[in-house]
């Protein structure tokens, strides 16, 4: 089987990395000088990098041309050629220890971790242990865990992962240094899209990048993931195959929508909806695209300066069109509307007839007073 895409471009350097800029910034100036920590903890959202990092700082603690080169250590990034780098990219390095605490709710592995803490690194300078999705462990793994964190040997260094930081014990949290991984934006996330795509030689159309973007939701391996799904096929990606594997209208229906809603228009509304729900879309997605869509609205009609803060999720010409709506919509009216549509799609997902609250809440909101 083929390498998935999202490990084939598990990105090697900070340079690579898309956002994340505190983190990265941090992390590096710590490379530089050689003051790399002795546990970290890296929260936050899904495939938005916290292995990726955990792996590069593994790399940074043990790369060969790092502890020869002072000069090149003073770049804050691993070569990637020395035999620890390729050995680590490769998974088969003896000193970075990945343990999944998912899996069996790491009892044994903490046990060992605790055997193999021990002995010395076989070949580097440091033993790097990675522990992904950590608010997994039992009770008795976290103690162990804890006895180890409070009294590491000189050549050990942590790196916690987890996307659920309220699960783990204060008791933990507080021995490490401790960085948020954020969501992507969706504008960086189709930048890095289309630049696989170019790699790959997969023909995918812009609003079909747009959509797989948005489809995210964030993560950056959801993205690229989603691309290798639809490339599959081996097809030129267009808009509509894309809309059909993810389950989403392109933005351009979205807006088109909004459109007619902002001209209280109800027939052409409805005639939209049930022209989506005949062409298979669903529903229920797009009318949480639609709240999204109208709530931007509606930001827009009470402060026009918000703009700025949409820059990352939107393109210049969707912010454009936005706007232009925005400056007809009656606020208050929006407001109304975007109430019946939260009720609508709390009733919707449960209901048999998906179809009957979205457009329940169009009759209410666009044919009274007009
Ligand atoms: N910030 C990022 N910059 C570039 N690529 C990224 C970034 N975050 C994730 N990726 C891509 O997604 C893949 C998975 O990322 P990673 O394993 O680091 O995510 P994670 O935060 O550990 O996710 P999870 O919480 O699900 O374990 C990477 O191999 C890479 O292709
Ligand atoms: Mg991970
Ligand atoms: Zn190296």
């Amino acid at each position: 089987m083929a390498l998935a895409l999202y490990r084939k471009y598990r990105p090697k350097t900070f340079g690579e990395f898309l956002g994340q800029e505190t983190n990265v910034a941090i992390l590096k100036n710590a490379a530089k000088a050689g003051k790399i920590g002795h546990a970290y903890l890296f929260y936050g959202s899904r495939g938005t990098g916290k292995t990726t990092t955990a792996r590069l700082i593994a790399k940074l603690l043990n790369c060969e041309t790092r502890r020869t080169d002072p000069k090149f250590a003073a770049q804050g990034e691993p070569c990637n050629k020395c035999p620890s780098c390729v050995g680590i990219d490769t998974n088969s390095s003896l000193d970075v220890i990945e343990i999944d605490a998912a899996s069996n709710r790491g009892i044994d592995e903490i046990r060992n971790l605790k055997e193999n803490i021990r002995t010395s690194p076989a070949v580097s300078s440091y033993k790097v242990y990675i522990i992904d999705e950590v608010h997994m462990l039992t009770g008795a793994a976290f103690n162990a865990l804890l006895k180890t964190l409070e009294e590491p040997p000189a050549h050990a260094v942590f790196v916690l992962a987890t996307t659920e930081y309220d699960k783990l014990p204060a008791t933990i949290t507080s021995r490490t240094q401790r960085f948020l991984f954020k969501k992507l934006p969706k504008v960086k996330i189709a930048e890095r899209i289309s630049a696989i795509a170019k790699a790959e030689h997969i023909e995918i159309s812009d609003e079909a990048v747009e959509l797989v973007a948005a489809a995210a939701e964030g993560s950056v391996r959801d993205g690229i993931s989603i691309l290798d799904q639809i490339a599959s096929g081996g097809k030129k990606v267009d808009l509509r195959t894309a809309e059909e594997l993810t389950g989403r209208v392109g933005l351009q229906k979205v807006h088109e929508l909004a459109e007619r809603i902002m001209q209280n228009d109800l027939k052409g509304a409805l005639a939209h909806i049930s022209s989506l729900h005949e062409e298979g879309h669903n529903l229920v997605q797009l009318t949480k695209d639609l709240i999204h869509y109208l709530r931007k609205i509606a930001s827009l009609a009470a402060n026009p300066a918000v703009e700025s803060a949409f820059h990352l999720e939107l393109t210049k010409d969707e912010i454009a069109r936005l706007t232009a709506l925005a400056r007809t919509a009656d606020l208050q009216k929006t407001v109304r509307l975007l109430k019946s549509l939260i009720r609508g799609y709390g009733e919707m997902r449960y209901s048999p007839f998906a179809m009957i609250p979205l457009e329940i809440a169009l009759i209410e909101n666009l044919s009274e007073g007009g």
